[in-house]
């Protein structure tokens, strides 16, 4: 017997789902592309360090080159996401598509004529593009030149960037957001794909290194992620300008903490993680300008903040986003103590927390947790539009003898969740839009393996090489095919 829930979600409310460039497209040198941060990166697995190497090691398996193919299959593709009735389809542009080396003269018109391609596709099944500038990737040339975003010159190369993309999509796509999970910059795991923050004496290494390993510059990582916050006031200054309904969001990576314990060393430590890790982007992005808790944190690490100046100070103020994103996968405990028990989690890791289960890749799993960080953005900035533009349950699929996957896991996580979005909603909550992560099968950031599964979609491609692309459907396909057709209300 069908379920049907009480609370409704709102009428035009976006469902879809989310990918990225470098995790998707692979063709990462056709027509005309260059390398990006992220085709440096070669595969990696749960126990095995993904490893960044300065110059291309030839045989080695670089998970970005290939990817699921999605640029040469994309409308087999988008045609699926329209079967199951996408009204949203989240995707980010290869930067290194439009601008190969980031500071050409002209922009490659290859690469722009692969988005409207792709953007026409999505119009097609009545998909509304959600585009992502910069999903953890630039182009390399402005790291070996520039040094990425720690260069002021890297904000202008942007906003150019951006705005090539506004004036050429301007009537086919109306929601931005400029960078990905831009926080995670905050804390030293962040610095390589976004801010192409990479140090001389890592560039002139001949062994591959540990992605973790490479070489933090505090003062360096904060001035790079400030000029990441300037380009992107700019570009949502820009693209205002270039059409008033845009809406540009800023794009967080949410992984609220709790402390472990009620001891108030814990509380304390578990309130100055979450301000760097959550609240820090977000308050400059929404609100305009740094909160006074940096200045704090700036003394306390050492760190000389006098990057921040007054120009920029007015630039922040009138580049605010129009909504707030955010991904959400679990939740972590802080801990006071240095032996308490760890777990990982998507970036970085945190305590482990007795009251939650696991996944297959040991991320806690808290459905309850996503009503809560709704209603704490909700709170911390009232009447702006909120989306959760990921979410999803990286698991093992099993192809059965006759094809048939059946994740029920993944159903279940799903279901939790998309149930906890609804009373938050009642709660009050403005939300307007779920994009589940990884409605295909792509490659996974943290450990850049196929085999770590998203999707509602299987694709035959295997970490060791093999497979030949074919799409097939999950048990999931239905279930979420159902899910958007009653907006929500059937959730069995
Ligand atoms: C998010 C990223 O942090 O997590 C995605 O924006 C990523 O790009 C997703 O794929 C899930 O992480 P993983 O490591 O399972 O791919």
């Amino acid at each position: 017997m069908q379920k049907i829930e009480e609370t409704q979600f709102p009428e035009n409310f976006l469902w879809g789902g989310a990918v990225a460039a470098n995790q998707c497209e692979g063709a990462y040198l056709e027509d005309g592309k260059k390398l990006s941060t992220a085709d440096m990166v070669m595969g990696g697995t749960k126990d095995k360090p993904r490893m960044f190497s300065p110059q291309i090691v030839e045989d080695a398996y670089y998970p970005s080159h290939q990817a699921i193919d999605f640029y040469h299959r994309y409308k087999e593709d988008i045609a699926m996401f329209g079967e199951m009735g996408f009204k949203v389809f989240r995707l980010s542009i290869n930067w290194t598509r439009i601008f190969p080396n980031g500071d050409d003269q002209e922009p490659n018109e290859k690469g722009l004529a692969f988005y409207d391609n792709v953007f026409d596709e999505c119009r097609k099944y009545g998909i509304e593009p959600l585009v992502t500038l910069s999903h953890y990737e630039i182009p390399w040339n402005l790291v070996t030149k520039y040094k990425g975003f720690h260069s002021k010159k890297t904000i202008d190369l942007f906003v150019r960037y951006a705005t090539t993309c506004f004036e050429r999509y301007k009537n086919k796509v109306k929601y931005w957001l400029t960078f990905n999970e831009i926080n995670v910059a905050a804390i030293a795991e962040g610095a390589l794909n976004g801010l192409g923050l990479v140090q001389k004496d890592d560039l002139e290494r001949v062994e591959p290194i540990p992605l973790h390993d490479l070489i933090d510059d505090p003062q360096e990582r904060f001035e790079a992620l400030h000029n990441q916050f300037v380009a992107s006031a700019l570009t949502v200054k820009a693209g205002h300008e270039i059409n008033p309904d845009f809406m540009i969001g800023c794009m967080i990576n949410r992984i609220t903490w709790y402390p472990h314990t009620p001891n108030p060393k814990d509380v304390l430590a578990c309130q100055k993680h979450d301000r760097l890790f959550n609240q820090f982007a977000g308050d400059v992005m929404v609100r305009g300008e740094y909160p006074t808790y940096m200045y704090s944190y700036f003394k306390e690490n050492g760190i000389d903040p006098s990057f921040i100046t007054e120009e920029d100070k007015k630039i922040l103020s009138e580049g605010k986003v129009d909504m707030y994103t955010f991904s959400y996968y679990l939740t972590n405990c802080v801990s006071a103590d240095p032996m308490v028990e760890k777990v990982g989690g998507n970036i970085t890791g945190g305590a482990r927390n007795p009251y939650l289960r696991l996944s297959d890749w040991g991320w806690h799993i808290d459905p309850e947790g996503l009503r809560y960080t709704l209603n704490l953005i909700a709170d911390r900035y009232p009447n702006i539009p909120i989306m959760v533009v990921e979410n999803g349950y990286g698991g093992i699929d099993q192809v059965e003898e006759n094809g048939a996957i059946h994740d029920n896991y993944r159903i279940n996580y799903l279901r939790d969740h998309i149930r906890e979005m609804r009373n938050a909603i009642e709660d009050g909550v403005p939300l307007i839009g779920y994009t589940e992560w990884g409605p295909i099968d792509i490659v996974s950031v943290g450990t850049g393996e196929m085999y770590k599964r998203y999707g509602f979609i299987y694709v035959d491609r295997h970490d060791d090489g093999t497979g030949d692309y074919t799409r097939s459907k999950k048990d999931s396909f239905e279930w979420y095919k159902k899910v958007i057709a009653t907006n929500g209300a059937d959730l069995a």
